[in-house]
């Protein structure tokens, strides 16, 4: 297998599978830029070796057919803007108009296609769909690292007919460099901190970080799941109910582990989901009645801020609480002072899901972290332990 790094582009048409699944208001203006700044050298490597550049992704996840709201044209603009040239659109990322407007393209030239979601073959991994993709191209280029755990038609079906000619792209190449680091023998004390609004999406990397950390800090909605299990007093805040059963094997598991699994010790309560709700600071074991735990508390940020700046090896994902509403978010950005000083002093630091990943850019951390991953979902599973199709399918050599 080729690294991008050692093909040569000159004169190809190379068909390059983006995530540029970004964020958009309701004027359809993208609101976080992340994953398509994160693309721009795969597609400049490309063009700088003479190559054409026709990108593919999906956005959102439309239903029934195209929706305006999901439509790839509202980024052609700004993508125009990024490599200072006319980016053309296909309105269909397959049909006539696609094959010629990729038949006509020259090097040099950016294509960005139509949402490939609004083919529902595209969902299934239809063969027939993906290879009318690959007909568009000379090159596949896999890039797109969160959608990667996904098996559709154009991350891990398509890569089947360019059987000499694909390559991952270096956003790939980054995030998985990236996760391995900590995956592999990291530097000790190695910190975790799990955030987010469920258990149930994080069991799997949580039993898996066991064997790994020194240090669990759980922080977010999650972590009344954990507090109830603990024989806590949780008032309204959000619970898993059928979770609490694992929340109290995964305390003991930590317990037999040798692992400091921490809990917040006090929370930011509410009397309501609001940012113009009356707020209070409680102990995370007895939340009144009626209130709920929106955000760690002054407490636990120390305590948490504490463990951070003593670790060598920081992944952080999920927010501490409701970060989107100021009165929640001081706990996110504590958390995210005590990353960037951690870094600063040595450590190394990975910060992965969406809704982290936002923080650390909302806060305007994001360059002062170690790595910053563009995958959510992709990137659990990778930690996981689980293959990635849109991986695998570049690495296999069997086609
Ligand atoms: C993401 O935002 O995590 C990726 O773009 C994948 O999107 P999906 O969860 O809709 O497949």
């Amino acid at each position: 297998m080729k690294t991008i790094d050692e093909y040569n582009f000159a004169g190809k048409k190379a068909l390059v599978r983006v995530d540029f699944n970004v964020p958009l208001d309701a004027e359809y203006r993208i609101t976080d830029d992340t994953r398509i700044r994160a693309a721009v050298p795969t597609i400049q490597k490309i063009l700088a070796d003479g190559g054409a550049v026709i990108l593919m992704s999906h956005l959102g996840r439309p239903k029934a057919g195209p929706e305006e709201k999901y439509s790839l044209k509202h980024l052609v603009s700004r993508l125009s803007q990024e490599f200072n040239t006319n980016v053309l659109f296909a309105e269909d990322c397959v049909g006539p108009q696609a094959a010629q407007l990729a038949q006509e393209l020259k090097p040099g030239e950016i294509l960005l296609l139509e949402n490939l979601r609004f083919h529902k073959a595209e969902e299934k991994g239809d063969a027939d769909f993906a290879k009318e993709l690959a007909t568009l191209g000379d090159v596949y280029v896999n890039d797109a690292f969160g959608t990667a755990h996904r098996e559709h038609a154009s991350t891990a079906v398509i890569a089947r007919y360019f059987p000499k000619d694909k390559v991952m792209g270096y956003v790939m190449n980054a995030e998985l460099e990236n996760a391995r680091r900590v995956l592999g023998n990291a530097e000790r004390p190695y910190t975790a901190i799990m955030g987010g609004a469920k258990i149930s999406d994080k069991i799997l990397i949580i039993e898996k970080l066991m064997d790994r950390v020194d240090n669990l800090l759980i922080g977010g909605g999650m972590s009344y799941t954990f507090v109830k299990a603990d024989g806590g007093e949780i008032g309204s805040s959000l619970v898993e109910e059928d979770k609490i059963e694992l929340a109290k094997r995964l305390i003991g598991m930590a317990r037999e582990k040798g692992v400091n699994l921490m809990i917040p010790v006090d929370s930011v309560v509410a009397d309501a989901f609001s940012n113009d709700a009356n707020i209070d600071n409680s102990l995370s074991h007895h939340i009144k009645p009626l209130w709920m735990g929106l955000d760690i508390g002054p407490t636990a940020r120390e305590m948490y801020a504490d463990v951070i700046r003593n670790s060598k090896t920081i992944l952080w994902n999920g927010p501490m609480g409701v970060f989107e509403m100021s009165n929640f978010s001081v706990g996110t950005e504590a958390i995210a002072d005590a990353v960037v000083d951690a870094t600063r002093m040595g450590a190394y630091s990975l910060i992965g899901g969406g809704d982290s990943a936002a923080a650390v850019n909302k806060f305007g951390y994001a360059d002062k972290v170690s790595y910053v991953s563009t995958g959510g979902g992709a990137l659990l599973e990778y930690m996981e332990g689980k293959t990635l199709p849109g991986v695998a399918a570049i690495e296999r050599d069997d086609y």
